[in-house]
């Protein structure tokens, strides 16, 4: 059955135990076949500068986390190298994301200005500033390797994790470096035996560890039979708090009736609208996140839609509102918010559309809302002109 497809993509799904049906193996071939097949030049592109960051990332991480280590004069010309070479592969990304999906922008340019900072502090000689800023840069790693499948081709690096530095990291912090460092399967073990082990479960509600766990099981791994097992063998916990059973037990039920959704190719938009649609009405309060699991697929969906490059304008924008509202729902709200960037990017990529309208609605309210507070509005000068340009591209 293997040898059926030879695509990359494909193999990721072979290993999953939803697929009986050899006619819908065909099938997901046929389509999968258009969207990859030998890495493209500017996949090649992609690897050749994550594996310059990560060669990088990797020598520093271990030092980064030993003050004595990071402070020390002896150490002082291989960190600051490093950290130019990451400075150098940072803003040649920001360069080659303008290629791809908008949002791998967004977020390579917030990664690049992060590390012109380390740098920038290092240099001065404000190491312990440095440190701390280089140990968050992970989380743009995270931010852009949790959105789309996993094609399987990241190198291992066992040796990285068994450094005496590096073992000794917190299990929240590692399984962050996991998936920075796209090391996904063992991700997925490392939550797990968290799941089972830790003490106290409210804190695993806390630390949004499951719902981090649940995007990349489904929507980089696309195992919801996994996903399934997990939260069955968390539901037997006894100890479990009433307000994460409630979640639980409806994301339990979202992934038995989603479960085909990620498998199945074509008409990925108008999917992740029903998904949305069916989700929201399910919801008793604004802040329920009962609807996570579902939001989780219909974003995967559309992540999925916008890799098409022969969508239509209009198209374009309707993913990318839709983005807006499942990252407002799913997103880690202490963390770079993507919130703001999909209902921007919804106006710019067709302002007279239906989408655009609504997505600059939602934009305005959001600023509104973030910038205000018991002393009043003070929205910066620059957001405010930004906001004023779409408002007229929106009108025109
Ligand atoms: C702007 C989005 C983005 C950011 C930020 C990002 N990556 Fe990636 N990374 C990707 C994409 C997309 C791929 C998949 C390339 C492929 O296999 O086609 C990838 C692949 C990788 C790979 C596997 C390369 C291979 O040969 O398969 C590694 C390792 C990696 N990234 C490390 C990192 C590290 C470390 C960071 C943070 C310092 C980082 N990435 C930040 C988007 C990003």
């Amino acid at each position: 059955m293997i040898t059926i497809v030879k695509d990359k993509h494909m193999q990721l799904f072979l290993g999953t135990k939803n697929m009986k049906n050899i006619a819908m193996l065909l099938l997901l071939s046929f389509s999968f076949r258009s969207m990859a097949a030998e890495p493209s030049k500017g996949e090649v592109e992609t690897r050749k500068i994550m594996a310059g960051l990560y060669s990088s990332l990797i020598a520093l991480l271990p030092l980064s986390m030993n003050t004595k280590e990071f402070n020390d004069p002896k150490n002082r010309e291989k960190i600051l190298s490093e950290l130019e070479k990451m400075r150098d592969s940072a803003n040649s990304f920001v360069a080659h994301t303008k290629r791809f999906d908008g949002s791998y922008g967004y977020i390579a340019k917030s990664m690049a200005t992060d590390i012109r900072d380390i740098h920038g502090w290092f240099k001065k000689g404000a190491a312990s500033e440095s440190r701390y800023l280089l140990q968050q840069v992970a989380d743009n790693c995270v931010g852009c390797h949790m959105k789309l499948p996993d094609p399987g081709h990241a190198p291992r690096m066992d040796g990285f994790f068994q450094n005496a530095s590096v073992a000794q990291l917190s299990i929240p912090d590692k399984v962050r470096l996991q998936v920075a460092l796209r090391q996904f399967d063992d991700a997925l073990v490392t939550w797990e035996e968290m799941f089972k082990t830790w003490p106290n479960p409210s804190e695993l509600f806390a630390m949004d560890t499951l719902p981090e766990y649940l995007k990349v099981v489904i929507r980089v791994k696309g195992d919801t039979s996994r996903a399934l097992k997990t939260l069955e063998a968390l539901s037997k916990r006894t100890d479990l708090p009433k307000y994460m059973d409630r979640e639980v037990t409806a994301w339990k039920v979202s992934l038995v009736k989603l479960m085909g959704e990620m498998l199945k190719m074509g008409a990925e938009l108008s999917r992740a609208e029903k998904v949305i649609k069916d989700a929201r009405g399910q919801m008793d309060f604004p802040m329920d996140r009962a609807g996570f699991v579902d939001f989780v697929v219909a974003s995967g969906l559309l992540n999925r839609h916008l890799l098409d490059k022969k969508n239509r304008a209009d198209d374009i924008a309707r993913s990318y509102y839709l983005l807006g509202i499942t990252e407002s729902l799913i997103g880690r709200s202490t963390w770079l918010s993507q919130t703001d960037y999909y209902f921007e990017a919804a106006i710019r990529a067709a302002p007279k559309s239906n989408s655009a309208k609504k997505a600059f609605n939602a934009l305005e309210q959001q600023i509104i809302m973030q910038n205000s507070g018991s002393a009043g509005m003070n929205i910066p000068d620059d957001i405010q002109e930004n906001l004023e340009e779409l408002r007229k591209m929106v009108r025109r």
